[in-house]
């Protein structure tokens, strides 16, 4: 029976470093800023900000999941097939809705998809932490939680940060088209006066491209520790 990771504490999941505590910890970030959101004193402006948070924040984690993680479960796990397809769907679903709130200012349903984008960022946390998380935890010693964490974290900071429903949601499609557009991204994330947008730029390109190629690397060496 799989045992949800939100029962087991730091040393039972690898480490503060696994791939385990950081899933929990953006989980927690996400949880907090979508209670925020639905807080009856929360000002217009700082719901603004939050919702630009919330969508940095679920595209670029769900795009190394996408990219790093359920690769590895597909390969370790019986089954894996079946709930990262689960999970996948979920995240097609939460880019679909949110792409729709970012092209429809106007619209005075929005409100509606926001509140149903929100129920599915949640629905997507527990799917994780109660089902698929655990698996990995079973499957892997702590060191490799580590690492797949460290390439997940890499990738992660590279990764688009807004809706992209017509990007594939697995590799290699993911990442051949996902990372390009994660430039594009970037650029709009940028505040102006934050720094010297050239090399701004060219370092989300060069850490993209290694991230990808640390992913390539890892998740061949999972391939290889499943087949021995
Ligand atoms: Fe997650
Ligand atoms: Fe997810």
């Amino acid at each position: 029976m799989t045992v949800s990771i939100t029962q087991r504490d730091a040393d039972a999941l690898g480490g503060s470093d696994s791939i385990l505590m950081r899933q929990r910890r953006d989980h927690a970030r996400l949880d907090t800023m979508i209670s925020r959101c639905r807080a009856e004193d929360v000002g217009d402006d700082e719901l603004d900000d939050l919702w630009q948070d919330i969508v940095q924040l679920v595209f670029s984690h769900a795009f190394a999941e996408e990219t790093v993680l359920w690769p590895i479960l597909r390969r370790v796990t019986p089954g894996g097939e079946d709930l990262t397809r689960r999970v996948e769907e979920e995240h097609q679903a939460i880019n679909e809705l949110i792409a729709r709130v970012e092209r429809s200012p106007g619209d005075p349903r929005r409100a509606t998809w926001i509140q149903q984008a929100f129920a599915l960022i949640r629905q997507d946390i527990r799917d994780e932490e109660d089902e698929l998380l655990p698996h990995l935890r079973d499957a892997l010693d702590d060191r490799t939680l580590r690492r797949i964490g460290a390439a997940w974290e890499a990738v992660r900071a590279t990764a688009p940060t807004r809706p992209h429903p017509g990007v594939p949601r697995r590799p290699p499609g993911n990442a051949l088209r996902g990372v390009p557009l994660s430039v594009f991204d970037r650029l709009r994330d940028l505040a102006p006066g934050t720094g010297p947008l050239a090399r701004r730029v060219s370092l989300t390109i060069t850490g993209a491209v290694v991230a990808v190629g640390a992913v390539v690397l890892l998740v061949r060496s999972a391939r290889r520790r499943t087949r021995a």
